[in-house]
């Protein structure tokens, strides 16, 4: 019970590299739960009405995933955190194999979150998906030209030498991509997708938006992003003039990763903080994914309507373990086929 349970001053400054952020912080005043979040997106209503409806108070801190883990594991029973969320299913598998999150039993979890996005051992568990999927110019492209069974590797076909921009290779995004290709056809037959992609001419970009974007301003034609910032552009402008499409719909399904969080290892908050976990698969997913337009990992909350009007497509199932171990391959594969 030593362990501290707000995060004290000496923490706060130590956290400026961090981005902090001040919004969420709850001006040094001790709240019930404290979350490590590399999650940026929209959280500070979610947890509002969570307040709102149990009464427990949630100060939050942001910083980027690998900064976050290693901190929680620096601190280790100091930490004032009691949940740690994150955006990548590899990075959650990679908090459970390091050893800062306990298990949690939950019959709600269980039952609101599909078994292939949490851990079998219940120490993590997605709480949003996010597709990562093709996107492009509707007025340069005839969706027809993609290859519907496998699109990732399709854009490897001549026909798109110099239309295609992707993202950069220190991404999770990219690298969790390239992981299930690995996955899903062994190493070799990744390589040469990547290799393919890069024979393109494959244009490299450091962010999803300045990808979208890059395409509604005819720099290139076709891409790969994350649904959920076509969504964003879109709301902003209805006339952004960047489609969306369902990969390899007539293959493997369309490649999506999640958002998720775990229980960390000794927090003294640790019903609470299975409660926060319960409550955003549940009564709060909608306020947790619509914000960022994600899709609802529990079946039986429907997507917000700009995402809805995407329409329904089949997706891959979610190996964690698989983006998690096979990270450091997929790294080794991006750099062997000079893509960067
Ligand atoms: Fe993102």
């Amino acid at each position: 019970m030593s362990r501290r349970r707000s995060l004290p001053a000496l923490a706060v400054a130590l956290l400026t590299p961090l981005a902090l952020s001040g919004c969420g912080l709850l001006g040094g005043e001790e709240a019930d739960l404290q979350v490590y979040s590399a999650r940026h997106y929209d959280l500070e209503s979610a947890f509002e009405d969570f307040t709102e409806e149990t009464g427990l108070t949630v100060e939050f801190l942001y910083g980027d995933d690998a900064e976050l883990l290693e901190r929680l594991k620096a601190e280790g029973e100091d930490t004032p955190a009691d949940v740690f969320m994150t955006v990548d299913a590899g990075m959650l598998w990679n908090a459970g194999e390091q050893g800062v999150l306990e298990p949690v039993e939950s019959t709600v979890l269980d039952g609101a979150v599909p078994e292939d996005l949490r851990d079998p051992d219940g120490e993590w568990y997605g709480l949003a998906m996010r597709a990562r999927t093709i996107v492009y110019d509707p007025e340069a492209v005839d969706p027809d030209d993609f290859d519907a069974e496998d699109t990732y590797a399709g854009l490897g076909d001549p026909q798109w030498r110099g239309r295609i921009c992707m993202r950069d290779e220190t991404s999770s995004y990219t690298q969790s991509l390239v992981a299930s290709l690995i996955d899903l056809h062994g190493r070799e037959r990744a390589q040469e997708i990547v290799e393919s992609w890069v024979a393109n001419d494959v244009e490299i970009m450091s962010n999803d938006i300045e990808l979208l974007e890059a395409i509604d301003a005819g720099g290139c034609e076709v891409g790969i992003t994350n649904h959920y910032y076509l969504a964003r552009l879109l709301e902003e402008d209805p006339d952004f003039g960047v489609a969306p499409y369902w990969a390899s719909q007539d293959g493997a399904g369309t490649h999506v990763n999640i958002s998720g969080a775990g229980v960390v290892a000794g927090s003294p908050a640790s019903a609470e903080a299975q409660q926060l976990l319960e409550w955003l698969a549940t009564d709060g997913q909608s306020a947790f994914v619509d914000g960022n337009h994600e899709l609802p990992v529990n079946p039986d909350v429907e997507p917000e309507p700009l995402v809805a009007s995407f329409g329904d497509f089949e997706r891959l199932p979610v190996d964690a373990t698989a983006y998690g171990s096979l990270n450091a391959e997929a790294v080794e594969v991006l750099d062997a086929a000079g893509y960067r």
